[in-house]
């Protein structure tokens, strides 16, 4: 989704906002543009559709400077992709504004700003921004008093920077609903809608709050809560490793942090899991005796998270006796649901900004749950911040817009939390024994799953010509089968379902022909002769199926199936292991179509708008 980087420095800031937009480019954006103001209070703008190697060529060709500027990637949602409506956008030549999330009532305030006089050069709900600043102004405030005016007529969700030609020290942010960081340099200020875009030049990152409106000079930066009163928000240190947008000598970020996961995994284990079990307090200050009155679970995510979230319905039902529902947070958000006594709102996220599942929380905390946990990648993210309990991931910076050690880590989470609602829930002393074991012994069996790369590459070859494809599984590998579609629709563009394989007589069945590859995700659990019935009834209506299965579950390759088999592991992280190689079909599967893997089309790393 769109990025946001601004600086304030003595120097000349091109190269810094250049460098922060590539590094907001996992984000998935479709047009990017820079505005910069010199010391002679010149205010210029360059905007390119497509790449931000295009808007960095054009700035080299035609070279521009100025000590403030304000740059941004936009992905596309009011007006299409062009050049007039990238950001910045400006009003009269002074004011530039760039602008995350959307303006809801911006046609309104576009009629209203037509009358006094505005006229409009985009399609965008971000120019009225613009003009309004512009008229406050006009009315005799100053550009801190305007912004202030300002954002009271907006509604819906912005993180915003507005720098004043007239105004040349200064510039202007505000937040509702879309994340905005102030990095704090020597002499020196930046502004970015995430932190990964400012690791070249601070560590030292303060978030601003919903409703937050700050002054940020070269110097200074004084924050106005949504009351207009100055407070202060706390200075944080990164320890996100600099260099974390590197590909390490692999070709895609994607494959890179596939392989990541036996050690992301190892380091979320580290410190957390002891020889007999889980430490004290894992999910947070004062967590075990907060978890100690749960006795219902409810789970709320999106996309790859809402999977892990569904893989965990299933092990906190069966092992820590705790009742769990799971919903996908745009449903859960918009209608009136059930709150059961002693319940736990859980919500997941790589990013921690998902619009639509802080939204949920947010909703939750009216609702009168006991407590609310999230599970999640980014420290300092809104989720972290306004949940009462978090456990991060540690997964590392995700890169790739497809999400993979992200939703490893987050399972890996998850099953540490049956260990502590199983606790107080009378889970046996055999599944607990069994989790805590198969947790240990999780990092080196990821290691041996990927040595699974070659036999995968080669099946992908088969996959290249087809259109459409069904993954099917059974109990908890159900959820793995539906996170296996959503990486070969995304990445490779070909259509993908998954279906618990009880299902298929109901329905899907009649689809299957040799133009259908069927996928099935097979350990050796209790399911597995259900499972095999289900493969029969394939195999007899002439699919094609592709079964990544234990040795011992005795499957043989022939003319309709090509088995591959996964190194045998406890049923308890069976779903973990059995995520890796579907992650690697995808990925060798795109790589044949030639599809951009790391930023596929049409998709963003973080999905900061509903
Ligand atoms: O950052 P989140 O985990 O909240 O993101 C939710 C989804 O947008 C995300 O999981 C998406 O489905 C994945 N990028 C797909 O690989």
């Amino acid at each position: 989704m769109c990025g946001i980087v601004g600086a304030i420095a003595e120097r000349n800031v091109v190269e810094i906002l250049l460098e922060g937009l590539k590094r907001l480019e996992y984000r998935g954006y479709d047009s990017a543009g820079v505005a910069l103001l010199d010391g002679e209070g010149n205010l210029t703008r360059t905007r390119r559709t497509g790449k931000v190697k295009e808007l960095a060529d054009a700035l080299h060709t035609h070279p521009s400077k100025g000590n403030i500027g304000i740059a941004h990637t936009r992905w596309a949602t009011h007006g299409g992709v062009t050049e007039a409506n990238a950001h910045p956008h400006f009003s009269s030549d002074r004011i530039a504004v760039v602008h995350n999330g959307i303006i809801e009532n911006y046609q309104r305030l576009r009629s209203e700003l037509a009358a006094k006089g505005y006229g409009f050069d985009s399609d965008t709900d971000t120019e009225s921004i613009a003009h309004q600043v512009h008229y406050e102004l006009d009315q005799g405030a100053d550009l801190l008093q305007a912004v202030h005016n300002a954002v009271k007529k907006f509604e819906g969700a912005y993180g915003t920077v507005i720098i004043d030609k007239n105004d040349p020290e200064r510039m202007i942010v505000a937040r509702s609903g879309s994340p905005l960081v102030i990095g704090f340099g020597i002499g020196e200020n930046f502004i970015a809608s995430d932190q990964m875009a400012l690791l070249p030049v601070t560590r030292r990152f303060m978030y601003l709050e919903e409703g937050d409106v700050a002054e940020v000079t070269r110097t200074n930066v004084t924050v106005y809560d949504q009351d207009g009163q100055i407070v202060q928000r706390d200075i944080v240190e990164s320890d996100i490793e600099h260099d974390a947008g590197d590909k390490a000598g692999y070709r895609h970020y994607m494959l890179k942090e596939i392989h990541e996961q036996p050690t992301v995994v190892r380091n979320c284990l580290q410190g957390r899991l002891g020889e007999h079990g889980i430490s004290p307090n894992i999910f947070g200050q004062d967590a075990d005796s907060i978890l100690d009155n749960i006795k219902h679970v409810q789970i709320v995510a999106c996309g790859t998270s809402y999977h892990s979230g569904m893989t965990a319905k299933y092990w906190l039902e069966q092992y820590a006796n705790v009742s769990c529902n799971v919903e996908i947070a745009s449903e859960f958000r918009y209608r009136k649901s059930f709150v059961h006594p002693n319940s736990l709102l859980v919500t997941i996220s790589q990013s921690g900004e998902t619009a639509d599942t802080l939204a949920a929380l947010r909703l939750a905390k009216s609702l009168g749950y006991s407590s609310s946990l999230t599970i999640c990648n980014v420290p300092g993210s809104s989720l972290v911040r306004e949940s009462d309990l978090a456990f991060m991931t540690l997964a590392g910076a995700e890169i790739g817009v497809a999400s993979t050690k992200a939703f490893t880590t987050q399972l890996t989470g998850f099953l540490m939390l049956t260990l502590a609602l199983g606790k107080h829930n009378g889970m046996s002393e055999t599944d607990h024994k069994a989790i805590v074991d198969g947790l240990h012994s999780l990092p080196s069996k990821l290691e041996e799953t990927l040595s699974l790369t070659q036999g995968i590459k080669d099946l992908a070859e088969e996959f290249a010509d087809k259109h459409h494809s069904l993954f099917l599984g059974r109990g908890d590998q159900y959820p793995i089968a539906m996170e296996g579609a959503l990486k070969l629709k995304e990445i490779s563009y070909i259509h993908a379902e998954a279906y618990a394989s009880g299902e298929l007589k109901h329905g899907p069945l009649a689809l299957i022909d040799d133009e259908m590859p069927v996928i099935v995700v097979a350990p050796n659990n209790e399911l597995l002769e259900k499972l095999k019935s289900n493969v029969e009834e394939v195999r007899a209506r002439g699919g094609i199926m592709y079964v990544f299965a234990d040795k011992e579950a005795h499957f043989q390759s022939d003319n309709t199936m090509r088995v591959i088999n996964v190194p045998h592991c406890s049923a308890a992280i069976a779903p973990i292991i059995y995520t890796l190689p579907l992650q690697l079909l995808s990925y060798y599967v795109a790589i044949i179509k030639g599809t951009d893997v790391d930023q596929p089309r049409n998709l963003a790393k973080s999905v900061t708008v509903e």
